[in-house]
């Protein structure tokens, strides 16, 4: 339906608490990508904060796929949002509350070319996350307040750091490669696990590279070969700088670069 026509009460949980969960998925060449996996995450990110999951498996199919197909960019970004419903503010579950979905796509912006040559700039900072990241709730304030951070030093991503840790980014989990191995925090919750983050450990594995699902000293970001993040919007970017730090040779990695053609491959 056009925008104009959609209606969503200001009553709704997803508005007054922030009571939702949402997935993003992107779609090349209208057929969307890793969409078992997103849908999932979606079913278990529903799950973990009890609100009724409004359709079955191929309802969502369809559903996204009737978006994908109707949208005018042929690779677009398909937002999906659930909320927990309709009810006078009371922070309990409403008894008979009937989730609310919203779903969108948006086009998917290509990646510069000189971004992908120069690779991209980051900033390390402190996360004030809850202890729940591993569910993908609207409820991002604590990321946006980072990203805005990143941008206002001229970076595009903030890497999150708690106890000594970096984590992922804002948007974005994080990879590092150091002494020819590739790290990645493991699946817990204080990260989100990303389907990229999934799919680029699979290009690993076939590309016979080693990597470790282990938590990545602070201090790591600043002599590690490479450093990437990786998101559906974005795929696998490199970075270049990290806080006042050059990061390997100041351009793109070697391995980024084998790991990122074999990116565009499977995705083809
Ligand atoms: N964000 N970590 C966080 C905190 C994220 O918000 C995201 C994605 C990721 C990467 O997950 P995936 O590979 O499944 O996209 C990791 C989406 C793109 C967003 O909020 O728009």
């Amino acid at each position: 339906m056009p925008l104009e026509a959609c209606r969503v009460s200001p009553l709704d949980r997803g508005f007054v608490f922030g009571d939702a969960v949402y997935e993003l998925i992107p779609a090349y060449a209208r057929r969307a990508f890793c969409l078992q996996q997103h849908l999932a995450r979606l079913e278990r990110s529903l799950g973990q904060v009890h609100i009724q999951n409004p359709y079955t498996r191929t309802q969502w199919e369809t559903m996204i796929g009737n978006l994908i197909q109707r949208s005018e960019s042929a690779d677009v970004a398909v937002y999906i949002q659930v909320t927990r419903g309709v009810a006078t503010r009371d922070h309990p579950f409403p008894e008979n509350a009937v989730p609310t979905v919203f779903a969108m796509a948006n086009p998917l912006a290509s990646i510069a070319d000189e971004t992908l040559q120069n690779g991209v700039a980051l900033i390390t900072i402190k996360d004030i996350r809850w202890q729940r990241c591993d569910i993908k709730v609207t409820g991002l304030l604590a990321n946006i307040l980072a990203k805005q951070d990143a941008l206002q030093s001229s970076a595009s991503e903030a890497i999150l750091v708690r106890d000594g840790f970096a984590l992922e980014g804002s948007s974005s989990n994080l990879f590092v490669v150091r002494e020819g191995v590739v790290h990645t925090h493991p699946k817990d919750n204080q990260i989100l696990p990303g389907i990229t983050r999934d799919f680029v450990l699979e290009l690993l594995t076939d590309l016979g590279r080693e990597y470790r699902e282990q938590a990545i000293p602070e201090d790591w970001l600043y002599s590690a070969d490479e450093i990437w993040v990786t998101s559906s919007a974005r795929e696998v970017l490199p970075a270049t700088k990290i806080d006042q730090h050059v990061v390997g040779d100041g351009v793109p990695g070697k391995l980024w670069r084998d790991v990122y053609a074999l990116y565009q491959e499977r995705k083809a």
